[in-house]
């Protein structure tokens, strides 16, 4: 891993790429991204950067005067690097949050390509067509505001967001209610409205790694048949989906979301289609690792 920016080859020939955050190790990205490169013949490389917050101004300007082409921004930084940059896209401005940074001669461009990563994949995966939809997000946090901005664009039927606190439910329907029918409630009331609902989808990291046998809802209320989807990655497989299959729903993990953001960055930086099945199986090799 490059801590050191002098580490860090400067000529202009190669595309260089990274990924800042803290933490970084274990970070995908860099897999997927350097076989992506590879198969696409691109001469370049994608660095995973260890970047703290007091750091993140310094990062931003040795990444301009270094010549990177890209940047992806993970945990803690998705907020905090908009001030840093030139030109913030209109979808990642209403989001407010950037995971992918474009550099053009040292203008800096942010965009977030989480929720239409995500929304990509789910219909690749599980759902081609939301159209009239009734889809329930839990959670209402920083990865539940870019899948609801993707959603919106669908023309669902409506959107409930369920969340632990309901307030920031709440604040989420008044937020977005002019763009979208969307209902905020708190988890206590999901078994209520689970009835009705096409496509439940989990964004709050309960039955992430390590504790993999937490579900964020009573499974046992899941209608059969419909599509449940989980953004987590580790475990490919979480106790939610495994119930949700047993109970006959089409299951959606979040390794979709996770090659899917990356491959709409990959796009925004190098102007080419990316090579999306390359990417995941990248990523599932290096999970395995
Ligand atoms: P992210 O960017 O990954 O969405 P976040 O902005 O911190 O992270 O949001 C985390 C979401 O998961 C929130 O909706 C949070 O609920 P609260 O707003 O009530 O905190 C939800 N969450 C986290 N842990 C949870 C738990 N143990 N049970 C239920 N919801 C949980």
């Amino acid at each position: 891993m490059k801590e050191l920016w002098s580490d860090i080859p400067t000529n202009g020939d190669s595309m260089l790429l990274a990924v800042i955050g803290d933490p970084i190790r274990h970070s995908k990205s860099p897999a997927m991204h350097n076989a992506a490169l590879a198969a696409l013949g691109i001469e370049g490389e994608y660095w995973p950067l260890h970047v703290v917050r007091d750091d993140l101004g310094h990062a931003i300007n040795q990444i301009k005067k270094l010549g990177f082409r890209g940047i992806n921004v993970t945990i803690p930084h998705k907020i905090e690097v908009m001030a840093y940059l030139d030109i913030i896209d209109d979808s990642a401005h209403i989001i407010g949050a950037v995971n992918t940074i474009v550099n053009n001669n040292g203008v800096l461009t942010g965009y977030n390509t989480d929720g239409i990563g995500y929304v990509r994949s789910l219909k690749d995966e599980a759902m081609a067509d939301l159209c009239g939809k009734r889809i329930m997000v839990l959670g209402a946090g920083g990865a539940a505001r870019g899948i609801i901005h993707a959603l919106s664009q669908e023309d669902p039927e409506t959107l409930i967001i369920a969340n632990r606190s309901e307030d920031k439910a709440i604040q989420m329907e008044n937020e977005w209610k002019s763009l979208v029918s969307i209902r905020g409630i708190s988890m206590d009331k999901v078994s209520s409205y689970l009835p009705d609902m096409d496509v439940i989808i989990n964004t709050t990291s309960v039955g992430m790694y390590p504790h993999i046998s937490a579900v964020p809802i009573d499974p046992d209320g899941i209608p059969s048949g419909i599509v449940v989807s989980d953004l987590i990655y580790n475990p490919l497989n979480t106790e939610l989906l495994k119930r949700s299959q047993d109970r006959g729903c089409i299951i959606h993990g979040g390794l979709g979301m996770f090659v899917n953001q990356g491959a709409y960055a990959l796009e925004y930086w190098t102007g080419v289609p990316a090579p999306v099945e390359v990417m995941r199986q990248a990523v599932l090799d290096s999970l395995q690792s």
